[in-house]
């Protein structure tokens, strides 16, 4: 293993049609050109901070300063992964998963997007899966939790395709705009009895510690 001193960085779910990797630095200005391509019909944001809305150079350091906060801050109780998705070594948008005091809650949350020329083609539930596989099977996570805002049929289709419950709805603001949430909740019991494709993580064993404590892989 090339020592490089962030152990994250060796980290591959793969599934059938996709790799999701943590990015490196030379990726930011690949996923910036998917997000400047677009992610949504304007008008409507799914987002709590429309980030793809913002002018061009915005875009470019707002990126940045995710990506390098999601490092700068990572502690085991409390964690961002941002994982970049690639079909056919295209990168084509981002799945992420967090949590806080995983080793006590083991509850991990869940957002993605994609440039909008990748949607509507099951990249969305393939790429769900796959995170949602580390953090059951890798990570020994007890309940997976998502959101979308009422009326993103894309988000919830993948959410319930995938066997997640409706878990009550919250007001929240999507850049200016008031809206509704709607909570998702998928238990391991519902995950263990869902099909799903078939996953290999990579690298995971040089990194376990930085999720919380050590578990056994499933
Ligand atoms: C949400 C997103 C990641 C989903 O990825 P995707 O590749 O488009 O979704 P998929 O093709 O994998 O699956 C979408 C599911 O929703 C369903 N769906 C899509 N549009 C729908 C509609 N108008 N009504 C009902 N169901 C719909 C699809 O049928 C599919 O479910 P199925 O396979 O069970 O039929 C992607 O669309 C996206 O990036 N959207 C914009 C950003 C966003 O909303 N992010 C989530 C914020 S919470």
């Amino acid at each position: 293993m090339e020592e490089h001193g962030w152990p994250l960085w060796d980290l591959r779910i793969r599934t059938p049609r996709l790799v999701l990797r943590p990015p490196r630095e030379a990726d930011l200005s690949r996923l910036v050109q998917v997000i400047r391509g677009g992610i949504h019909e304007p008008g409507v944001t799914p987002f709590r901070f429309d980030f793809c809305c913002q002018p061009p150079e915005e875009i470019f350091l707002g990126t940045a300063r995710f990506y390098w906060r999601s490092m700068a801050e990572w502690k085991p109780e409390k964690w961002s992964l941002i994982l970049a998705v690639e079909e056919e070594g295209t990168i084509v948008g981002v799945q992420g998963v967090d949590a806080q005091d995983f080793s006590e809650l083991r509850t991990v949350a869940t957002g993605s997007w994609l440039g909008r020329s990748f949607q509507g083609r099951g990249i969305g539930k393939e790429m769900r899966h796959g995170v949602l596989h580390l953090a059951f099977a890798g990570l020994g996570a007890a309940v997976a939790l998502s959101g979308a805002r009422v009326g993103n049929a894309q988000s919830l289709g993948v959410s319930h395709a995938l066997g997640y419950r409706e878990n009550g709805l919250k007001p929240m603001m999507f850049g200016q705009q008031l809206g509704e949430e709607i909570g998702l909740r998928l238990d391991r019991a519902d995950w263990e009895r869902s099909e799903r494709p078939p996953i290999v993580i990579d690298g995971l064993d040089g990194c376990r510690s930085m999720f919380g404590e050590s578990l056994p892989s499933g």
